[in-house]
């Protein structure tokens, strides 16, 4: 791909509007579009408070073109990435008419959080310029981003979009097999399962399980991971402590039924001001704040 290349940005959301910023501060240009025009009217303005929020170049923000019309924002584009809301249906059918408008080498991209490219792309004329972006949010705060190839992708497009996003800054990685929940989320969960299972069972609360993780091993994480971590431990003892321990795990296939009668509670966290625990409208943006606190001091650390 170009040094500068056109990239368009479907859906102008969290993430859209993040990934959008990325691209134009990388130098390329950037068109974006959403269904609804508050969405997409609102862009440019969240991209700019970002940047002066974080002490980048506000300039980077004349690269983003908002664009009402799929068609207009996709034709021309080397590079189109989508992120509008987790439904299938919907992401399906937008990657067929986008399919109508590109070149026959633009490469197609979902930011899906978990649900397979197979299934998502299925409807293409061609499916090896299709793939898997997995952004994390913030976006220009996270490094990582999963490249996520199907059965169908090129070779070609796969380092085509390691090279795009390597150059923008981030550190993507390549998922071989396209699986639900990819590599990060099917680890995330995989610790949520057990956290829930924890407070199900009685064995601590809510705070406890967040406090034992932040003060121990989540302390360690972002230089050790687990795979380090056995080796270091030596895996001897990663066997031991696993004959002891997973048998004991929580490995039931489906969510906790703990989660389920939450949800059917309307305890869905901050948005009704509880979930596993009660959070004031004060608690809620003192730890929003803390968590950006922590990705923006984790990047300069890393510059
Ligand atoms: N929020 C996260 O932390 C996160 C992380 C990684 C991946 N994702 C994934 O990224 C995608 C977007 O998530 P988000 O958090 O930005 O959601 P969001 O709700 O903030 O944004 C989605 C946007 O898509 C727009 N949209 C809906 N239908 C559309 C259409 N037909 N055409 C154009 N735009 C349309 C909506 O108006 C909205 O602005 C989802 O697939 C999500 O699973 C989210």
């Amino acid at each position: 791909m170009a040094a500068q290349a056109r990239i368009a940005v479907i859906g102008a959301g969290l993430m859209g509007h993040g990934i959008a910023q990325v691209f134009a501060v990388a130098g390329h240009e950037v068109t974006i579009t959403d269904s609804v025009a508050a969405s997409l009217d609102s862009a440019k303005g969240r991209i700019l408070a970002n940047l002066k929020d974080l002490g980048e170049d506000p300039s980077a923000v004349g690269r983003v073109r908002p664009a009402a019309d799929l068609a207009a924002a996709v034709r021309g584009a080397d590079y189109v990435v989508e992120a509008v809301i987790e439904d299938l249906s919907l992401k399906e059918k937008l990657f067929v008419e986008i399919e109508k408008y590109v070149r026959a080498d633009t490469i197609l991209a979902s930011n899906t959080s978990v649900i397979p490219i197979t299934k998502i792309m299925a409807g293409l004329r061609d499916r090896s310029r299709a793939l898997g972006t997995h952004w994390w949010n913030p976006p220009y705060l996270v490094p990582l981003v999963e490249v996520i190839g199907t059965q169908w992708t090129s070779v070609k497009a796969i380092d085509r979009t390691i090279a795009l996003h390597k150059a923008a800054g981030k550190m993507p990685v390549h998922v071989k097999k396209d699986v639900p929940g990819f590599v990060g989320n099917r680890l995330q969960h995989a610790l949520w399962r057990e956290a829930i299972a924890l407070v199900e069972h009685g064995i601590c609360d809510a705070e406890t399980v967040d406090t034992v993780i932040k003060a121990s091993f989540g302390r360690r994480l972002a230089v050790l991971g687990p795979l380090e971590n056995a080796d270091l431990v030596g895996t001897d003892l990663t066997l031991a402590i696993h004959r002891t321990v997973l048998p004991a795990i929580e490995h039931r296939a489906g969510p906790s039924p703990y989660l389920e009668a939450l949800v059917a509670k309307g305890k869905l966290g901050f948005k009704s001001g509880e979930g596993f625990r009660k959070w004031s409208a004060e608690e809620q943006a003192a730890l929003r704040a803390k968590v950006v606190q922590h990705l923006k001091n984790a990047r300069m650390n890393e510059s």
